[in-house]
């Protein structure tokens, strides 16, 4: 199973750039900045990252990103994570990023975008890996400052397909944003957000998410099996859902096995996907893995996961097919 999954063609849907430095590249872009780090080496680092909710995690997480600073930071790093990518068969990418994160700490917008897609553009020419990019909007800033963002990304707007919500949920539900998004959808930009897992008021974020802001895809959103009402919405309008089993088994008390098993049992496009690889140890290979393992999952299975997920990209039909066709070549 381990060999039939790493030549299965993939699809990553929900991965934060941010999420993908590892220890050893944080190393190397502090010593061309001229910082300091807390750690002796790699595997010190590695092994303080100690976190079992959202708000610990993503302590560790800004702490992390601190390093990155010029444009050729943010090559690095998504040239980093799309050559381990191509090394898994991830044939496409939508990766998210966090400019607010940067622009907060006084890098500009610009030097984080340029830098990001000139990596998606080598990657696509020397990797043969296709990518793109989703600016993500911090849930626990004020929505005016989103807003600022989204108007600074205009210039962009080429390079981005979409927006999406991350960072901590708790207190910040999708009405916030909901201005927002309404302007992002006039801009042209299509619409995901995170619904994380067993946060308060999941549902309701869920419901807000699907009904008031009317978003494209949600990210993670397994507690949607609590609403009976919502699932249907979901089926009726082919909204996917980009699970991380790996990353629901740091933040949360499990990986989420069954409620996954129940949402592909439903026939929603549910997806497996890494979220932060560097902080969870498991790219999309090794969450395929876990998941296989828990729930035995067959090969049709597996690649119905891969098939949802080439089905929800935010890539025009001829492409989406041209992926389906090599997941069923594959297969055959
Ligand atoms: N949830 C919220 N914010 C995040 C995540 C996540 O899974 N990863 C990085 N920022
Ligand atoms: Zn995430």
């Amino acid at each position: 199973m381990k060999d039939f999954i790493a030549g299965l063609p993939k699809c990553e849907l929900h991965l934060h750039i941010e999420g993908t430095l590892e220890p050893e590249l944080k190393f190397e872009l502090a010593r061309r900045n001229g910082l300091e780090l807390p750690y002796a080496s790699a595997e010190e680092m590695r092994a303080a990252y100690a976190f079992d909710d959202l708000p610990s995690f993503l302590k560790i997480y800004y702490e992390g990103m601190q390093v990155l600073r010029t444009e050729p930071d943010f090559y690095d790093l998504a040239m980093g994570y799309l050559r381990r990518a191509a090394e898994q068969n991830v044939r496409y990418a939508e990766i998210f990023f966090d400019p607010q994160a940067h622009t907060s700490r006084g890098v500009p917008f610009d030097v984080v975008i340029r830098g990001l897609r000139r990596a998606l553009m080598d990657a696509e020419a020397r990797l043969g890996v296709r990518a793109q990019l989703i600016m993500c909007f911090l849930r626990d800033f004020q929505a005016e400052y989103a807003m600022a963002t989204l108007l600074e990304s205009l210039p962009y707007r080429e390079w981005i397909a979409g927006v999406g919500l991350d960072s901590d949920e708790k207190g910040n539900p999708p009405a916030k944003f909901a201005a927002v998004y309404e302007r992002a959808r006039q801009e042209g930009y299509l619409l995901t957000m995170h619904c994380d897992v067993d946060q308060d008021n999941a549902v309701e974020h869920i419901r807000q998410a699907i009904e008031d802001i009317g978003v494209d895809r949600i990210d993670h959103g397994v507690n949607i099996l609590e609403d009976q009402r919502l699932v249907e919405t979901v089926l009726a309008r082919g909204i996917g859902l980009t699970c991380c089993p790996i990353s629901n088994g740091h933040v949360t008390d499990s990986m989420k096995a069954e409620g996954i098993r129940k949402l592909m049992d439903l026939g929603v496009r549910v997806t497996v996907n890494s979220d932060d690889p560097a902080y969870f140890a498991a790219y999309v290979q090794e969450n395929l893995e876990a998941l296989q393992n828990a729930l035995q999952l067959t090969r049709q299975e597996l690649a119905q996961l891969e098939r949802n997920a080439f089905e929800i990209t935010w890539l025009p039909r001829h492409r989406k097919d041209a992926y389906l066709a090599e997941i069923n070549a594959y297969v055959s």
